[in-house]
């Protein structure tokens, strides 16, 4: 988390974690509906473009989260919070809900792996995501980061 030195305040916040080939989560554990269904489509996106084969990897840096607070929006927070990982050559893998995020991978030289409309996306027969407004789809990014 990147916190304002004089007020204490968040600036922003920015979730890693590492992840491996062959890592197994169960999103069922997760009570919340909105939060399953967001993780079971990561994972489902994931398998799509089968990340690990594809970079001759076993292990990748993963972006979980990324958020900035309203007032420092628009000033780089979210571009620095991704290039100083304080770490060597990775992988970077990156799921990206909203329009804003998936632009920012593309601008950072990230390859789009996968791409899911919300619209379509179904479990159970059933389209779990309307009236999603502005941000139509789900997508899937990664980068050799050198
Ligand atoms: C997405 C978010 C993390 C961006 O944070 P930020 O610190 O403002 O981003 P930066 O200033 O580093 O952004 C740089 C680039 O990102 C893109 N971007 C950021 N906010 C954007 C917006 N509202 N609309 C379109 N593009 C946007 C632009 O390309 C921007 O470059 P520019 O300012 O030169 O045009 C922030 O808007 C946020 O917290 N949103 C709510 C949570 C969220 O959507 N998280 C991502 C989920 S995967």
């Amino acid at each position: 988390m990147l916190i304002e030195k004089d007020t204490g305040e968040p600036i922003g916040i920015r979730t890693n974690r590492f992840t491996w080939d062959g890592e197994v989560f169960d999103p069922t554990l997760i009570k919340q509906d909105a939060v399953r269904y967001t993780v079971l489509l990561c994972i489902r996106g994931t398998e799509r473009v089968d990340f690990f084969k594809r970079y001759g990897t076993t292990q990748a840096f993963h972006f979980f989260g990324l958020a900035t607070a309203h007032a420092h929006m628009r000033k780089g927070v979210t571009l620095d919070m991704i290039r100083n990982l304080g770490i060597g050559t990775v992988f970077a893998k990156g799921e990206a809900t909203s329009k804003c995020s998936q632009k920012i991978y593309k601008e950072f030289g990230f390859e789009e792996l996968f791409n899911q409309p919300y619209a379509t996306f179904e479990v159970d027969g059933k389209f779990i995501f309307q009236d999603t407004g502005k941000h139509k789809s789900f997508k899937v990014y990664g980068l050799k980061v050198s």
